[in-house]
């Protein structure tokens, strides 16, 4: 079976041909973070522009590159939400226009799904197994004992660990997207500043925005007694204790659940100290990381995704599928 994939849901504008839920013929993304960056993070008006501009252009290049044409497609998939709704609508009605004029399936997927589908390219999803969604818009343990079925068992209780990611690079004057920024400072730096302890209601919960406001007030501190910040360091602080908050909560979730397979799926996915420390905590378990290329957004993702949840529900809703930039996975 061959799914075409839309992603639009931010600022990337991605089409992809896939194969049986498992092999990426093709996946073209065209970012548009060089013309975000002057405003220091993304405008949805303009990204809106962005992807109309686009699309069409994207979708003709995946076709080509996977070597296919229009009608050897059989199902297609795209992002319905979360994300921004101008940007969504774009994908939403490039795909339907698609798959009305060739009189196709389709289906609308959740953006998250696509980033936990994700790492079907790689490894063969074996249940039951823990999912840690960390991206810009969620962090979340998730437990999952059959495809396409998604329990969660906790999440943030304030910021989503990609927006602290992006707030402290701010403040240290990085730039946008900050996540990366801070995860290749940091390697330059040690963890000299103190950070403080995280307590959460639930034990699956987690949260960052304490965190986020311990860096801030310690950058201020030091700021008005005009002392040096070694920025590298704070970098490194940072980090550490955002990383480790994630490992804590992830190994009492894979033990409580006697997991086959431990995952990690989102943005923050592809922070360097976190691909390295999964395998100092999960000996026993099979760990399985998306490349670093299916980590930021792109429509493969959604088109692995759309398979198996076609495979599972069907079509659902055709030509009335509308963008919903709140959906809910659960
Ligand atoms: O998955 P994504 O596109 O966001 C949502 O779908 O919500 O992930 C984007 C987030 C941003 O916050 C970005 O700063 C963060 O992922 N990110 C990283 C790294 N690369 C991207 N955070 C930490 N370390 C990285 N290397
Ligand atoms: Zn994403």
């Amino acid at each position: 079976m061959l799914v075409l994939g839309f992603e639009s849901s931010c600022d990337e504008t991605s089409v992809s041909v896939s194969k049986d839920g498992k092999t990426v013929l093709s996946n073209v993304v065209l970012s548009q973070i060089d013309i975000h960056k002057a405003f220091g993070g993304v405008v949805p008006e303009i990204a809106s522009r962005e992807h109309v501009k686009g699309i069409t252009y994207v979708l003709d290049e995946a076709l080509a590159h996977a070597g296919v044409k229009a009608e050897d497609i059989d199902l297609v998939a795209v992002t319905q939400g979360p994300g921004l709704i101008g940007s969504l609508l774009t994908g939403i009605n490039a795909a339907k226009a698609f798959a009305f004029v060739h009189q196709i399936p389709i289906v609308g997927v959740h953006h998250i799904a696509g980033h936990i589908y994700a790492n079907q390219i790689e490894d063969d999803l074996v249940f039951p197994l823990i999912c840690l969604v960390v991206s810009g818009g969620h962090t979340e343990l998730l437990l999952m004992k059959e495809h396409f079925d998604f329990i969660k068992l906790g999440e943030t209780q304030d910021d989503a660990i990609g927006e602290a990611y992006d707030k402290v690079a701010r403040v240290l004057g990085l730039g946008y997207p900050g996540g990366p920024m801070i995860d290749q400072l940091a390697t330059q730096g040690k963890s000299s500043y103190p950070m403080p302890k995280v307590e959460t209601q639930g034990r699956y919960d987690f949260s960052y925005s304490g965190l986020k406001s311990h860096v801030i007030n310690t950058l201020n501190r030091l700021k008005m007694k005009f002392e040096p910040v070694i920025k590298e360091d704070l970098a490194r602080s940072f980090q550490e204790a955002a990383i480790e908050q994630l490992l804590i909560k992830s190994e009492l979730a894979v033990k409580n659940h006697q997991a086959k397979m431990f995952m990690v799926a989102g943005g923050v996915a592809a922070n360097s100290y976190l691909r390295q420390r999964v395998f100092d905590v999960f000996k026993d378990v099979h760990v399985s990381l998306p490349k670093m290329e299916y980590c930021t957004d792109n429509a493969a993702m959604m088109g692995i995704a759309g398979y198996y949840q076609y495979q599972k529900y069907g079509q659902k809703a055709a030509m009335s599928l509308n963008g919903d930039s709140r959906l809910k996975l659960h």
